[in-house]
């Protein structure tokens, strides 16, 4: 059936709304919240093998990537096992070692990329368990894996991917609390994320309802910046970096995803009264981090717009401007907080007369190398 757009003027803008519903349909069937389990029919063959694996290497390309980053590390938290995250286009480049005992795991919402297609390939020669978590049913990384599992985020046909990203976070975080369960050592962290993934679709809709006020700001603020720095650290490092990349892809405003942690060691250079930022700052771990990076920024007169937690009254954002967004387990927070920031690339592109489904120079899915 075709697919429509509905109420919205576009189909990002549709696929940035489906997310309530699109997270749960990832986990539907999959996660049971009550006691606290997590079954992937779709890995069930080959979970003896991966556990028993001794590292795991993901490869994708893009929004797919960025989500490959964006849970490295409650993966290895979780599963007590190195992690590496690769580019597909550089994996074959670098002529990356892999191992039979290796799991390597291909990441594509379309299952179609062709860069992601030949580091599955060269994995596949080299004989190691190769796993495949993609959003089209049949797609060819579907096929050309051992095993894998499916996103199931529904069609997405905005080329700025949206809700594939939020749902590839999801299966994920499925598949590193399915291969942790029996481990009691992480039994509390594990029902606190999956308490934190039964709440999540109410946690979004309340991020959604922001739209206005992101709106606001692109239009007023933003409609005509030249440059853009989005500025977080820790469990925000990937939502910087795909947060800039919506950004690129549909406004073509210069965007930068820059960690905090390395603000000092070059770009720092770049901050001054004139530069656009964006700063991801939840109640987390990092916090003061990450305030030691606000304090950076405005001494040189930044005036960032800070993303954070609903709940955080601090004095030091008081002549900012700020978006509060819902709290959540610190392990999926990205999952919230990067809504804002593709509602704010969405009213970006279309304040600058973009249609932000049709970007100039971009496809959907890229089948050649
Ligand atoms: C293209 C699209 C991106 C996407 C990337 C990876 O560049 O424009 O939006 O993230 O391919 O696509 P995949 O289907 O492998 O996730």
């Amino acid at each position: 059936a075709q697919i429509q757009k509905g109420k919205f003027a576009h189909f990002m803008s549709k696929e940035i709304f489906d997310q309530t519903e699109s997270v749960v349909n990832t986990m539907r069937g999959r996660l049971n919240a009550d006691n606290y389990s997590v079954v992937l029919g779709g890995l069930r063959s080959q979970l003896a093998n991966i556990r028993r694996s001794r590292r795991i290497i993901f490869s994708a390309c893009g929004t797919s990537f960025h989500s490959c980053l964006a849970v490295k590390s409650i993966f290895a938290e979780l599963c007590e096992m190195p992690i590496s995250v690769e580019l597909s286009s550089s994996f074959l480049d670098e002529q990356l070692p892999v191992f039979r005992d290796d799991v390597c795991v291909f990441l594509s919402q379309s299952g179609e990329t062709k860069d992601t297609l030949m580091a599955l390939q060269y994995c596949k020669e080299r004989g190691a368990l190769c796993l495949g978590v993609t959003n089209v049913v049949g797609s060819s990384i579907s096929r050309e894996t051992h095993c894998g599992v499916h996103i199931n985020a529904g069609p997405e046909l905005s080329v700025a991917s949206t809700k594939a990203y939020t749902s590839q976070f999801i299966a994920l975080t499925l598949i590193a609390l399915q291969l942790s369960q029996d481990s009691l050592r992480t039994k509390a962290r594990r029902e606190e994320i999956i308490d934190g993934l039964a709440r999540l679709s109410d946690d979004i809709k309340k991020t959604l309802a922001l739209e206005p006020e992101l709106k606001r700001l692109a239009v007023e603020k933003y409609k005509d910046c030249k440059n853009l720095i989005i500025l977080g650290r820790g469990y925000q490092s990937a939502t910087c970096l795909e947060g800039a990349l919506k950004v690129k892809e549909v406004t073509y405003i210069h965007a930068e995803g820059i960690l905090a942690g390395e603000l000092k060691h070059g770009p720092l250079a770049l901050i001054d009264e004139t530069m656009p930022m964006i700063l991801l700052m939840p109640k987390d771990r990092h916090y003061d981090d990450t305030e030691n990076a606000l304090k950076q920024v405005t001494t040189r007169g930044g005036r960032p717009l800070v993303i954070i937690s609903e709940n955080d009254n601090s004095p030091v954002f008081k002549d900012l401007n700020t978006i509060r967004v819902p709290q959540t387990v610190d392990a999926l927070q990205a999952i919230i907080n990067i809504i804002p920031l593709q509602l704010f690339s969405y009213h970006l592109a279309v304040a600058r007369g973009i249609d932000p489904d049709y970007p100039r120079g971009l496809a959907k899915s890229v089948t050649v190398a």
